[in-house]
This record gives structure tokens, sequence and C-alpha cells, in this order.
């Protein structure tokens, strides 16, 4: 699977964004082990908590269907930034993944590739 297949995965998500309030649309797509990609996109509500991001309708659903191996990630959504993944969703992400390359892209063509110890390091674990 080529990164730009994936992004282009990410981006038709963001058109499916539900973002009345803040207008911004983020898609995401994880590619799992065996080749399979889950999407996803932001969804708000009017009760702004209620909202959800994209990067986390995609790990939920994967892991409710059963996945739990990744490759990669994309995050996409245009704009003056790139899309870097809030701090929930960072934990989020620890949570299920290690080393995947987590590509951040703001166009099919401007992306920057991190791992989740850049974005999270000394990540939080449940240890007692
Ligand atoms: N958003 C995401 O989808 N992913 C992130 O990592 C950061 C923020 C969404 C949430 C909200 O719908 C919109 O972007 C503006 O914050």
């Amino acid at each position: 699977m080529e990164i730009k297949e994936l992004i282009k995965a990410a981006k038709e998500a963001s058109a499916r964004s539900y973002s009345p309030y803040s207008k911004y649309r983020v898609g995401a797509a994880l590619l799992t082990m065996d080749g399979k990609i889950y999407t996803g996109a932001n969804i708000e509500n009017a009760a702004f908590p209620a909202g959800m991001c994209a990067e986390r309708v995609a790990l939920f659903d994967a892991i409710k269907n059963g996945d739990n191996k990744f490759e990669a990630l994309v995050i996409y959504a245009e704009g003056v930034n790139f899309p870097f993944p809030c701090g929930i969703c960072r934990q989020v992400i620890s949570e299920f993944t290690r080393d995947i390359k987590i590509i951040i892209a703001r166009s099919e063509d401007e992306y920057v590739i991190k791992n989740i110890s850049e974005l999270l390091p000394d990540s939080f674990e449940f240890t007692i």
C-alpha cells in the first residue's frame, strides 16, 4: 500500500466530516497489517465536548471489528497548519500502536511522518 493511496482514503473520509461548528474537516485512514483500511471523520455536536475526532472514529471502528495490528495512520485536514493529533487522540493512538507511521497531511502532497513516541513521549500506561 502506497502512502499516497492511504492519504487519498483519508482525504475522501474528510469529505464525510460533520463539522458545522468548526468547519474544520478532518479525515483519518488506518491501515491494518493485513491490508484493510478503516477510515474516520470528525463528528461534531451542538454540545461541543460530545464531538469526536477523526482518528478515534477510525481506531475505535477497527478495534470493534477485531483488528488491532496496524501499519500506518493518516490524519488529513486542509488548512494553514499540519493537522497534528490532539492530546487525547495521541493517548488513544499510544494504547493501540507502537511504531507505526503516523502521516500528518494537509494536502495529498504535503505531509510529515512521525511515530507515537515522538508525538507522546513517556506516555501514560495503566499499571498497578
Ligand atoms: N479534530 C480531529 O478530528 N482530530 C484531532 O486530532 C484534532 C481535532 C477535530 C475535532 C473538531 O471537530 C475539529 O477538529 C476542530 O477542533
